[in-house]
Order: structure tokens, then sequence, then C-alpha cells
């Protein structure tokens, strides 16, 4: 079975082609350049960058693989969560190629497929129950899974997604868009215990993150106790130092976090997903971890936004989930985990 993938949820443009479980093709249109100089993604940019680049790449894969059009079984789209105008560019594709070639479409949940991308690996199998931690720029969620698309969550970001903050951070230390991968760098010439960063424990929900406080912290670090300095730029040292001692304080808090859960739910496995894992350091970290051997990323090229985990948790859903009219399915901005229950730990 051929299936055709479908990313634009935020401001990748992804078009993935599978043929089985076997990757093919995973092509992803980056506008980094674009939103580099806003320090974030402009959303009308971002909506008109997946108009410009999704029918060229598809083409551009259909030429790759040698495939045609009317080879394609299935055509998978992520509905959300993300921006509506970049989600509706994805989604109207996806309805107008099932309409135009009398195909299934099978709609994915963005947040799902980060997880999912674990499963695509070869390495290590993934096995049930397990608990899953998505780190993006949009989005930060412990979840605890008994299978693909059946979660419960156990707790999210209060505020900032983890990825964002990095990017924030990133901007206060003047560094380009996007700024995790920046940072990182940085970090590696810096001392993390120079600066006594620490997120904020959440009252009453100890699997929750907040991470804007923590955010605040390294503004006044920069600029002064009151934050007067707008223009400061910290000398490269300090860069080095904040950026190792606030990227040190959020793997802290996410490793601390994991060896909780793992502790409470005894997963089987501990499966990671979303722009943030393309992070060296928190590979390694988590490398020497007591419950390392249950911990699954995926490749690092399909830990950031791709097409790739579309086209494979759409396959995956498509054999055992009935959509209905898929024609009348709208995009969701906002979607819920399925199945949350409040947790008492
Ligand atoms: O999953 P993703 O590609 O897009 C969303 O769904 O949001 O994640 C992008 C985020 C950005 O905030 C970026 O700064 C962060 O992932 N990121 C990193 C690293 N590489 C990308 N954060 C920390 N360390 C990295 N090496
Ligand atoms: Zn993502």
């Amino acid at each position: 079975m051929i299936t055709l993938g479908i990313e634009s949820t935020c401001d990748d443009t992804g078009i993935a082609l599978l043929q089985g479980d076997k990757l093919l093709c995973n092509l992803v249109a980056s506008q980094i350049e674009i939103h580099r100089p806003f320090g974030g993604v402009f959303p009308e940019l971002a909506s008109r960058g997946h108009a410009h680049h999704l029918l060229p790449l598809l083409d551009q894969a259909l030429k790759t693989t040698g495939l045609l059009l009317e080879e394609i079984d299935l055509i998978t789209v992520a509905y959300g969560p993300g921006l509506m105008g970049s989600i509706l560019m994805g989604v109207t594709c996806a309805k107008t190629l099932a309409l135009a070639l009398q195909k299934p479409i099978q709609f994915v949940n963005h947040i799902e497929a980060h997880l999912f991308a674990c499963a695509m690996q070869t390495e290590k199998p993934v096995m049930f129950p397990a608990l899953g931690l998505v780190v993006s720029g949009g989005h930060t969620s412990l979840v605890f899974m008994e299978d693909f698309s059946s979660y419960t969550l156990l707790g999210e970001t209060q505020d900032d997604a983890l990825g964002e903050a990095f990017d924030k951070v990133a901007k206060l230390l003047h560094l380009p868009y996007p700024g995790g991968p920046e940072i990182e760098k940085l970090a590696r010439l810096g001392d993390p215990s120079v600066y006594p960063f620490r997120p904020a424990v959440v009252k009453g929900k100890p699997f929750a993150f907040s991470f804007s406080g923590l955010k605040t912290k390294v503004l006044y670090t920069v600029r002064g106790e009151k934050g007067e300095n707008k223009e400061r730029e910290p000398s490269i040292e300090e860069k080095q130092n904040i950026a190792a001692s606030f990227q040190s304080a959020v793997f802290l808090d996410l490793c601390q976090k994991l060896e909780k859960a793992h502790a409470i739910w005894s997963p089987k496995s501990i499966l990671l997903g979303g722009g943030v894992t393309h992070s060296q350091t928190l590979r390694s970290l988590l490398e020497h971890a007591s419950f390392a051997e249950k911990v699954i990323f995926p490749d690092k090229d399909l830990s950031q936004d791709n097409a790739a985990m579309i086209a494979g948790l759409g396959a995956w859903k498509h054999q055992r989930v009935k959509e209905g009219d898929a024609l009348t399915v709208k995009p969701k901005p906002r979607i819920p985990w399925k199945k949350c229950k409040s947790i008492t730990h």
C-alpha cells in the first residue's frame, strides 16, 4: 500500500511517501529564513509558504520515487493542532486529491504523530504500556499510552512550550531563530552551574510543566533586575553560561519528571518526540537515566516536523479506524488528547 503524508500545521511543509512500512521519501521545505527576522513563526507568511510549496513538493516526491499520482492508495494529513491557516492548506490539498483520485483520507493528530515517529526507527521495538513525552515548539505534554491513539494526559505546560522557551531565551541572547540548536551549541562552551535557574513547580500538578518564570529570570539576568537595559547584549562568556544553565535546568526537569512517572506507572517503553528531541544533549542525558534501556527517540530526520510520521500514523490508523465521510472532517487547531482522565498522583 502506498501512503501519501502531508504536513502543514506550522511553518514546515512536508510531503512523504510510504510503501507499507518502508519510507520511500520524506521531503521538508523549511521556512526558517522567512520567519527568522520575526524571531518566531509569522502565521500568515507560514500559510502562504505552504500554498507555495505543497504541490511542487508532491511533484518532486513522485519524480524521486518514480510513482504516479494514481498509484497512491491512501492520503494522510495532519489536521491539528497548529495554526488554522497553515492546517487548512494541507487539509484542502488532501481533500482535493482524495476527491480527484477517489482515494480514502486519514486525518492525523500532529502530536500523536511525533510519538509515532518512535515506532518508525528500527533499533528498539515500542512496547505498551508506554510513557510519551512530546517537547516541541508548540507543545509540552507527558502522556500514559495504552497504545497509539489511546492516551491519558499526565501533565502539560501551563504556559510556554519547551521549544518556545528555547526560542525566547535565544532571542534574549540575540541569537537567531530557531533558538534550540543555537542554545545547544553555545551551552557546550558554558558552565551550567553559574546561574541557579530552575523551572517553576506547579502546585498540585506534579507532572505539569512551567517555563515562563525561568524565561523571565533569564530576561532579568540579561537586562538587569527591572529589565531596564533593553538593548544590552551579554558578553559571549555570559551567553555561554546562561545557555548552559538554562538548558541544564529544563532538561533536568524533564528527566526528573520521567523518572517519577516511570516509578509510578512502570511503562515498558518511554517515547520522546518533537523538535526539542533533536537535541543531542537531551539524547545523551537520557542514556544515563536509570530507565535508559526503555527510552526511544525518533531517528533525527523524524524528530522535527515532517510528513513521514503523518503517513506512518495515518496508515496505522487507517487499518483500525473508520473515518466516515472524510470530506466533511474539519481542521482542528486545538485537539484534546483522547481518553483524557485526571490523575491523582
Ligand atoms: O516539532 P517542531 O519541529 O515544530 C513544532 O511542532 O513546534 O519543533 C520546533 C522546536 C523549535 O522551538 C526549536 O527551537 C526546537 O524545536 N529545537 C530544539 C533543538 N532543535 C530544535 N530545542 C532544543 N535543542 C535543540 N537542539
Ligand atoms: Zn511538531
